[in-house]
């Protein structure tokens, strides 16, 4: 692996999106990623780009919409294709953050099926025992979700449900989407400096995403 402009491991992170509520955590999570040097893979679902339209505006998914310019570090696959290199144990990519994550994708995940590209690299995040971070988005939960989750879990993904906290004293609503951005980008091991340790004394180095506020 090359180096990053930190000169540390450049990151290959999974950023998949599916029909939950949260697209703006989606935006965010991608724009952090490539600001802190990673490289990031996006999936979309169609119920996916859906919220896209219906809570960011956003028809054409591409670098110059999601991030205001044009980076070699995102690449889109296509949603449709599991013959996709991300359908592939072989493909070096360190982690896969599914943020936000549907019930309905949550529930395919969890029932071993991988038809089509999110839900296969999920698979393949599973057998080739990388991290895999589930942002799962619905309330309340039926008991079907709490039992999808808790296997998803045994099997070794991260359950990192959208719930920001507060004791970071929001004052705006990118606040609560970076409190949330903060977790998963923990998690996946990239370094940031959002706003969202209740103690940053272990951090004071870390470099990349900025906390915009
Ligand atoms: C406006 C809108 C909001 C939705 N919000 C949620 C949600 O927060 N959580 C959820 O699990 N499903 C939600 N859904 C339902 C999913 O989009 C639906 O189950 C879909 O089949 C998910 O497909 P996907 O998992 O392939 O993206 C929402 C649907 C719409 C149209």
């Amino acid at each position: 692996m090359s180096p990053d402009k930190h000169n540390e491991p450049l990151k290959r992170i999974i950023v998949a999106v599916t029909g939950a509520s949260g697209a703006p955590y989606a935006r965010r999570l991608v724009d952090c990623l490539i600001t802190s040097g990673a490289e990031v893979h996006l999936v979309i679902s169609p119920l996916g780009r859906r919220l896209f339209v219906d809570e960011l505006a956003i028809e054409d998914i591409n670098a110059s919409t999601l991030l205001g310019r044009v980076d070699e570090r995102l690449v889109l696959h296509p949603y449709k294709d599991v013959g996709d290199p991300l359908g592939s144990g072989s493909t070096p990519i360190d982690a896969m953050v599914i943020c936000p994550c549907s019930g309905n994708t949550l529930a395919q995940v969890a029932a071993g099926m991988g038809d089509n590209l999110i839900t296969r690299a999920a698979q393949v995040t599973l057998k080739e025992r990388r991290r895999l971070v589930i942002v799962h988005r619905e309330m309340p939960m039926n008991h079907l979700d709490l039992e999808n989750c808790l296997r998803l879990s045994t099997a070794g993904a991260v359950i990192c449900p959208a719930a920001p906290g507060f004791y970071m004293l929001p004052r705006r609503i990118e606040d609560l989407v970076d409190f949330v951005v903060g977790k998963i980008m923990d998690l996946v091991g990239v370094k940031h400096k959002l706003n969202t340790r209740w103690t940053d004394m272990l951090d004071a180095s870390a470099p990349a995403a900025e906390d915009h506020s």
